[in-house]
């Protein structure tokens, strides 16, 4: 259950997050998926004037109605090559900036949208903040629906608990992506490096992508319920970059 605090602290850094895109005048802009990415952008349509000229690629179906609901101009995000800056929540934020996305089951395209971005800036309340990430949210991994049964014999044989991730109400079983594929959230144990982790599972054929993003914060900001704080990263990924 989501305190009021938790709420707050999620508006507050939605709210920075909505200075800074409006600051710096951004024109093509990504969005993220979820509950604080849903506070910027209503604080966004109640903030930016004229609506022309501002283009938006979203990260998620339910982010495409909420963009167009507040009027704004859509882009599917097959239609470019970069955008000029990423906003996006996420599940859990470790010291050097490394997270678990997915909660939302969009982390295959937010890992790419935020790939294509010049600038990422991450809007997460103060619980997500964790010391070993994995401590709390599973990792989770998008798999092609007819390579389900076999990266599950893989998981399993690699002594990982793996569950097919159901959907609390509307639709029987497993949640399946916008994208297609069938969201797999996998237990982190205690010891393990969830870099090398995240790059095995990716290497497992029909394995689409998992929620571990390393290497592509530009910026975090933290919601308090009184403050926020904001965290610089030297970013590592992007496709403007050399790695
Ligand atoms: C969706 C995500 C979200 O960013 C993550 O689940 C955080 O959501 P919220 O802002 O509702 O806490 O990764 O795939």
């Amino acid at each position: 259950m989501i305190g009021v605090e938790t709420e707050v602290a999620k508006r507050n850094a939605a709210y920075r997050a909505v200075d800074i895109v409006l600051e710096r005048g951004y024109k093509l802009i990504g969005v993220g998926t979820g509950s604080t990415v849903e506070k910027f952008i209503e604080e966004l349509s109640k903030r930016l004037g004229a609506r022309e000229g501002v283009l938006f690629v979203p990260s998620s179906i339910s982010t495409a109605l909420l963009l167009r609901r507040e009027g704004f101009r859509v882009l599917d995000a097959s239609t470019v090559d970069f955008v000029e800056v990423y906003v996006d929540g996420a599940d859990e934020v470790s010291e050097d900036g490394s997270m678990i996305k997915g909660g939302g089951a969009a982390m295959t395209l937010e890992k790419i949208l935020a790939y294509s971005s010049l600038f990422n800036v991450f809007i997460v309340d103060y619980t997500k903040k964790v010391k070993r990430l994995g401590e709390r949210h599973p990792l989770p991994v998008e798999v092609v629906p007819q390579a389900l049964n076999i990266v599950l014999r893989k998981l399993k044989s690699m002594g990982l608990e793996a569950d097919v991730r159901v959907s609390g109400r509307g639709k029987y079983g497993p949640v399946v992506s916008d994208l297609g594929g069938v969201i797999v959230d996998v237990r982190v144990p205690e010891k393990a490096d969830l870099n090398e982790l995240s790059e095995t599972i990716e290497s497992i054929p029909g394995v689409v992508s998992t929620g571990f993003f390393k290497g592509f914060t530009d910026l975090l900001i933290v919601g308090y319920s009184d403050r926020v704080e904001e965290l610089r990263f030297t970013r590592k990924k992007g496709v403007h970059l050399a790695e």
